[in-house]
């Protein structure tokens, strides 16, 4: 936790000027019991002044008490202004650092926390932190001051009363600290539902098309009702049990309160005395109660704070290592490379291929088969478990990320486009030149439509560009992978809703346009890899053929299989 607290450090200032203030408006809210009993026993019950002197004493008295009064409620208004001032800031800043580290954790990072986990941590674990913080500054001096202040106050005023509170204020701190201690448990619980709760969330925002389609919707409420109705069960739990604290303590505070009244009957204590153990015991029970809440919130928010630490803790730093190199007349080469995303078992299995630059590579296979992880291993984002893969015949590992991923124009699988114009959306913070920009677009096949839209390349797309059709999607998505001119460009599943036509001008504008430049292309249609220099046919992480078009026809039964039921009865594809 301290990684955490460390963030409030900038601001110790404001947190310091709030805490003076706090307790300023503390000490004065101490007094009001004292200036009450002068006033009913040294004023009012005292049978030596006359009553104009009795009304002048009992205004004194009275503005005094208004003014301690004024002292503790603006003291503490303007401390918490401070505090909610200091602990916002505080989240603010750790969540920006949170954020940052989150981009640049790598792939098998990211794997390992989960994405929904990592949303929660940014959301509610730092909100849970802000909440402690916050509440500790408000009441963490306040507390200690009311209770340690009021109990000395009053063994000044009258030994024997003072220890009956004494008494009940550990009665009180022990049964609140159980009740906690019981709820704090559950709290966690509710924590880890949470995230659940985000993930379902999550998915079905992400899936929302698919769930339609499939007629899904009812079924997926039916789910998502589950998981809420489990997180408001759980957090019903958790309150129930917290709830029984105030009402546990408010019996034990009228039951001292009787107690109080008997012991001062008993020992003809003064009715200003009794009046004003009254207030003390309302005022040290209430610091009592408002103590353990801190102590629910600091539980929670240290837990939070753990869970934000733990990704602040990851290692990003780059390693960059020392491979043996490959043949420098490739520009891509997979040497007898497994890899596996879970350790158990491999999702590639000994996969060897070499293009050089200029050629198109063509992966084909079903869905699963892993022709994403060849490019999320090409592209470094993971690590091989054995083998090696060079880039211009040096290991991906003894790249810097940075100068490895420019030689890259990737589009990848159900990429994103940003809320944002068709221009900013293929440039993407690049500063191309609208030369540049402008060759991609008329490769990617995208020139018609974006000159149909209002404002061309002006014009807006909405959030994850749903104002724009799938195919034309693909196109601005081929565009910004192209319009850097890349050594090697990659196209993940790219023309799945590219017309046969438009594939195929795209296919004819590539080699014309980007000659030099090594491509990568993924397909589920023979049609879009046919002409590839070297087609790998994937099955289950195996590579079951790899040749060329003719050649795989010769030798590999299931890409005759697939090229046969792909086309048309007279031979054309359809
Ligand atoms: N991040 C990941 N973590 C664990 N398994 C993964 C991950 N990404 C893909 N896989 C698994 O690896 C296999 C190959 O996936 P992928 O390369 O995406 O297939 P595709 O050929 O459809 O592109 C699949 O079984 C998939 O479930
Ligand atoms: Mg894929």
């Amino acid at each position: 936790m301290t990684k955490t607290l460390r963030y409030i450090k900038p601001y110790g200032g404001t947190v310091a000027l709030g805490l003076i203030l706090k307790f300023f408006g503390s000490v004065a809210e101490l007094f009001l019991p004292l200036l009450l009993k002068w006033i009913i026993d040294g004023v009012a019950a005292n049978e030596a002044l006359n009553s104009d002197q009795k009304l002048r004493w009992t205004l004194i008295f009275g503005g005094l008490m208004l003014v301690c009064a004024a002292v503790a409620l603006l003291g503490n208004i303007f401390a918490n202004r401070l505090t909610v001032k200091s602990s916002g800031r505080m989240t603010h800043d750790l969540r920006y650092d949170l954020f940052k580290k989150t981009c640049y954790l790598n792939s098998a990072q990211v794997d390992g926390f989960g994405v929904p986990s990592l949303i929660s941590r940014l959301t509610s674990d730092s909100y849970y932190v802000n909440q402690m913080v916050a509440r500790t500054l408000r009441l963490g001096v306040r507390a200690p001051i009311l209770i340690l202040g009021g109990l000395i106050l009053a063994f000044t005023q009258d030994a024997v009363l003072a220890c009956v509170l004494l008494a009940c204020v550990p009665l009180v701190g022990v049964t609140v600290f159980f009740i906690t201690r019981k709820s704090i448990p559950v709290f966690f619980e509710v924590q880890r539902k949470q995230d659940e709760m985000v993930r379902r969330t999550q998915e079905n925002v992400t899936g929302v098309r698919v769930i339609k389609a499939l007629a899904k919707g009812e079924y997926e409420v039916g789910k998502f009702e589950d998981v809420t109705g489990d997180l408001a069960a759980t957090e019903f739990r958790a309150n129930r049990m917290m709830s029984l604290s105030n009402p546990l303590a408010t019996l034990i505070l009228n039951l001292g309160l009787v107690v109080l009244i008997a012991v001062g009957a008993a020992c003809h204590s003064s009715s200003g005395t009794v009046l004003e153990f009254l207030q003390f015991f309302t005022i040290i029970l209430n610091a009592m109660i408002a103590l353990t809440k801190i102590f629910v919130v600091i539980s929670r928010g240290s837990a939070s704070a753990s869970r934000i630490e733990s990704v602040l803790d990851m290692d990003t730093a780059e390693t960059i290592q020392n491979c043996p190199a490959g043949d420098s007349r490739y520009k891509i080469e997979f040497r007898d490379v497994s890899f596996s995303y879970n350790g158990v078992e491999n999702n590639l299995n000994n996969v060897n291929f070499a293009i050089c630059g200029g050629q198109t590579l063509g992966i084909i296979g079903a869905t699963g088969s892993g022709k994403s992880t060849i490019i999320n291993l090409l592209m470094h984002f993971y690590d091989v478990n054995s083998g090696q893969i060079f880039v211009d015949g040096r290991d991906v590992r003894n790249y810097p990320a940075a100068e490895l991923r420019t030689k890259f124009g990737a589009a990848f699988q159900n990429d994103f486009l940003m809320a944002a114009t068709v221009r900013e959306n293929v440039d993407y913070g690049r500063n191309l030149s609208d030369e540049q920009i402008n060759r991609a677009i008329d490769c990617a096949q995208a020139r018609e439509f974006i000159d149909g839209l209002d404002g061309g390349l002006e014009f807006d797309l909405a959030q994850k560009a749903n104002n724009l059709s799938g195919g034309q999607k693909q196109r601005l998505l081929i565009a910004r992978a192209l319009a850097a001119s890349p050594e090697i460009i990659i196209l993940d599943d790219s023309s799945s809703a590219l017309d046969y036509a438009t594939d195929a001008a795209l296919r004819k504008a590539l080699a014309r346009e980007y000659a030099s430049s090594a491509k990568v292309i993924v397909a589920q249609r023979i049609s879009s890899v046919k002409h590839a220099d070297l087609i790998l046919v994937l099955d289950d992480g195996n590579v079951i053929g790899a040749g060329t078009h003719e050649q795989l026809l010769e030798t590999c039964g299931e890409y005759k299989l697939i090229y046969t039921t792909q086309m048309g009865a007279g031979g054309e594809e359809y």
